[in-house]
């Protein structure tokens, strides 16, 4: 059992806050109760035997926070390029890193990358690769190793492309190696390792690709994941190359590509059709609003699409997006919000209720499992699920002592406004802990069971 402060959004709306909360996890990382710490502990007196608590208050427990949408080889160049849009900043600070980003780059990096997700407080990651397979069976394998849940894909492009495949050879190997990639590591792990079949975007991909990947997607069950309506002049470009299509999302209509097993990220510039056409067959989008900032692509209308019914997580895009933490993702959400709610005249949903931080965890945690099939599993800490979640530090996020704050949405609010780069303690996933690359121990002062929790051991002594 462990003792906390617990805030949680619920699969069924709303959220629960337990100021002074426990939680038990079975041996097998599931999470078996959530409740008051009070009323717990009067059911319990009187018996013989009395599972043994973990206080870690005033630390809280938080649901893992769910990244749809990044791409692992660009890691090296974040925060790189600022003042560029998108398609000079992809020729200039993107090619030519995941040109390199073979096995060994791939074996290097991505045990990294998943302990600095782990300690920014992601636990399920939607990674895109480079277009070498060997970089991304050693990604399957660290996050394997790591514990991590992780979505991945080989990027495929036969349009254009940084590798070197003849062009009457690129449909075949590109198909051909993401189903090997598929074949080996979708479902690994009891589900918690995915594939994503991966078209880069509309603008390197012939209609065949895009065809023939959404057919193996479907066939396979796995995932296909892609970029929409990003940057003015990736529109320009998608017209110019996609002649008969009605639209950007029409072109990958026609491929058969909408679905609820499709994740679009960005999806900013859209037509109302557009939106109506993609929540009627359930499509998934990856708001990326630090992307969208850095890379000067636009501001995506959230509220909008939300009251048109459309299914719609968070992403960090990183490299397009400067940093991996999710915390720093709903800040970027939440301005843009605000200034889209003063500035749009004319559009009355984006004019509507302002969305609220416990909105914004929601975002990122319930609604990215929702978006990803797997809300009955994690996003939210509810027996029954797995223990996918996070222990945050509120004390790291006052501004001067005395200035604590005690109700959820507050708490939330200066985890989103006010983050720090230590306030994340420790996260799991399936109640085991996650290696976040801070092994040197507790900092003085610090209770060493605050900073070290663990869980799954805590819950097997209560037998
Ligand atoms: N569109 C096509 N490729 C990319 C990419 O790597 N990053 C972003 N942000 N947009 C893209
Ligand atoms: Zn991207």
């Amino acid at each position: 059992m462990v003792r906390a402060r617990i805030v949680t959004p619920l699969g069924e709306g709303g959220a629960r806050f337990l100021p002074d909360g426990v939680i038990a996890v079975d041996a097998g990382g599931r999470i078996t109760e959530v409740t008051d710490y009070g009323a717990w502990e009067a059911a319990r007196r009187g018996r013989d035997s009395t599972p043994g608590v973990i206080d870690i208050r005033p630390l809280a427990l938080l649901p893992g926070l769910i990244d749809l949408h990044a791409h692992l080889p660009q890691l090296p160049n974040a925060g790189l390029g600022a003042g560029l849009h998108l398609l000079g900043w992809l020729e200039r600070y993107i090619y030519p890193l995941e040109r390199t980003f073979d096995r060994e780059a791939a074996a290097s990096l991505a045990p990294l990358a998943f302990e600095r997700m782990a300690s920014l407080g992601t636990t399920t990651v939607v990674l895109y690769g480079a277009a070498w397979s060997s970089s991304l069976d050693e990604t399957f394998r660290a996050a394997e190793a790591h514990g991590i849940r992780l979505v991945a894909g080989r990027v495929m492009m036969d349009r254009t492309s940084y590798r070197d495949t003849p062009p009457d050879q690129r449909l075949g190997v590109e198909l051909g190696e993401s189903a090997e990639l598929c074949e080996r590591w979708h479902g690994h792990d009891d589900g918690r390792l995915s594939y994503a079949f991966t078209p880069r975007f509309a603008v390197s991909c012939t209609p065949d690709l895009l065809r023939e990947s959404a057919a193996l997607a479907r066939a396979t069950g796995a995932y296909w994941q892609t970029h929409l309506s990003e940057d003015r002049d990736e529109l320009a470009a998608v017209a110019r190359l996609f002649p008969h299509a009605r639209d950007y999302v029409d072109v990958y209509d026609l491929a058969g590509g909408l679905g609820p097993r499709s994740i679009m990220a960005h999806a900013i510039h859209l037509s109302a059709r557009e939106v109506r056409r993609l929540a009627d067959t359930r499509t998934v989008i990856a708001h990326c609003p630090e992307s969208n900032l850095f890379l000067g692509s636009g501001a995506m209308p959230l509220a909008r699409y939300r009251a048109s019914g459309l299914v719609v997580g968070l992403g960090s895009d990183v490299a397009g997006g400067p940093t991996l933490s999710l915390f720093s993702v709903m800040r970027a959400g939440a301005y843009t919000h605000g200034l889209l709610r003063v500035t749009t005249d004319t559009d009355a949903a984006a004019r509507s209720a302002p969305i609220s931080p416990l909105d914004w965890l929601a975002l990122g945690s319930i609604e990215g499992a929702r978006a990803l099939g797997i809300d009955g599993q994690v996003g939210s800490l509810e027996p029954g699920k797995e223990a996918d979640m996070i222990a945050v530090d509120p004390r790291l996020t006052v501004p001067v002592p005395g200035a604590e704050a005690d109700e959820a949405e507050e708490l939330v609010g200066r985890l989103i406004f006010r983050p720090h780069p230590d306030m994340v303690r420790a996260a799991w996933v399936r109640g085991r802990r996650l290696e976040d690359g801070r092994r040197q121990g507790p900092s003085a002062g610090e209770r060493p069971e605050a900073a070290r929790p663990t869980l799954v051991g805590a819950a097997a002594s209560h037998g």
